[in-house]
């Protein structure tokens, strides 16, 4: 059946991972955490992305003005990012989300989302108020854990990636883990 262009769907707007980056971590985890595993609900590694802009549920209008926003945007020069070492929010004693962080390359992505978020709210969206965190999200818990023992012990994860470009991702939330699709990919220069 073809979509109804007035469908509403969960959009986000990402840097997806290199597969050498994602191979890399899933390896790197599995050797700093043992058989045990990161405790909470682990996305998998297919999964694993850095989030620029959540813009929740959007219809075909709002997708298409963010696109064209995007579209006109000056997104800037490809970069690199470095990773860090695990962190925590909302803190590592009573930690709802355990993440890795990023290391260098932090400035231009904030940046990055800069534009995205400007393009959002030219768009009609509602300005993001929580201040822009880079992170990639590797476990979700509930109810809270103390997690300060991983986060002091696993070690920052070496390897870089190059960001070329941003994706456009639906994400499809049913009874197990949500499924991210990546619907567009816009290119840095
Ligand atoms: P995360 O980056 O911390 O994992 C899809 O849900 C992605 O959008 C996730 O990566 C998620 O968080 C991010 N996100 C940001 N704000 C969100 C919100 N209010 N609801 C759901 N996801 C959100």
């Amino acid at each position: 059946m073809a979509q109804s262009t007035d469908a509403v769907r969960r959009i986000f707007l990402a840097v997806d991972l290199a597969d050498e980056v994602r191979h890399g971590l899933a390896a790197h985890l599995a050797e700093a955490v043992g058989d045990g595993g990161l405790p909470g609900s682990t996305p998998h590694p297919a999964s694993w992305h850095i989030t620029l802009r959540f813009l929740g549920k959007t219809d075909q209008l709002g997708y298409e003005r963010v696109l064209s926003r995007l579209d006109a945007a000056e997104l800037g020069s490809a970069f690199e990012v470095g990773f860090a070492g695990l962190g925590a929010f909302p803190n590592p004693g009573r930690a709802t989300v355990l993440w890795l962080g990023v290391g260098n390359g932090s400035d231009p992505l904030i940046d990055l989302a800069g534009t995205v978020e400007e393009a959002a709210v030219d768009a009609g969206f509602m300005p993001e108020e929580r201040p822009f965190h880079p992170h990639l999200t590797l476990s979700r818990i509930r109810p809270p854990q103390d997690v300060r023992g991983l986060v002091d012990t696993v070690p920052a994860f070496p390897l870089r990636q190059t960001v070329r470009q941003i994706t456009v991702f639906e994400s499809h939330l049913g009874r197990g883990p949500a499924i991210y699709v990546p619907l567009e990919t816009l290119e840095l220069c």
